[in-house]
């Protein structure tokens, strides 16, 4: 499992979409590390993801909170959510030093990311906007 960055994952908020970037080249190299089967490199990448991860959570979560609204609380969830996941993969290639449940929880990861983060993002993108004077 690889993830690429696309034109179609740009929101149109450049902070954010920057971070997003950056993100996703630096969850490939999760990917690539595993795809080479080295599993201390996976390590070394991962916590460099989750670094930045957490940095973008909390600016997101942030904006949110700027923002006001009561709806907020799925989209700070779903970080939650990837941030567990970011915990079971680093204990997969670190504890379990299992090749075959990183990979499943890599894979997981990805799909999480392109699946229910960018959903959630694209919602506060869109918010943003209408709330921006034209
Ligand atoms: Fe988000
Ligand atoms: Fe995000």
């Amino acid at each position: 499992m690889r993830i690429f960055w696309q034109s179609s994952m740009i929101l149109g908020l450049p902070g954010i979409d920057e971070d997003h970037h950056r993100l996703v080249a630096k969850l490939d190299c999760v990917c690539l590390a595993l795809h080479g089967r080295n599993l201390p490199a996976a390590g070394r990448a991962l916590d460099d993801f989750a670094v930045t991860m957490v940095e973008h959570f909390s600016a997101e979560e942030k904006l949110l909170a700027d923002m006001g609204g009561g709806d907020s609380d799925h989209h700070i969830s779903v970080h939650r959510g990837t941030a567990d996941l970011v915990d079971r993969l680093r204990d997969a290639i670190t504890i379990d030093q299992s090749l075959a449940k990183a990979e499943a929880l890599a894979a997981e990861l990805v799909n999480q990311w392109i699946r229910r983060l960018f959903h959630e993002d694209a919602d506060l993108a869109a918010k943003v906007r209408d709330l921006s004077p034209t």
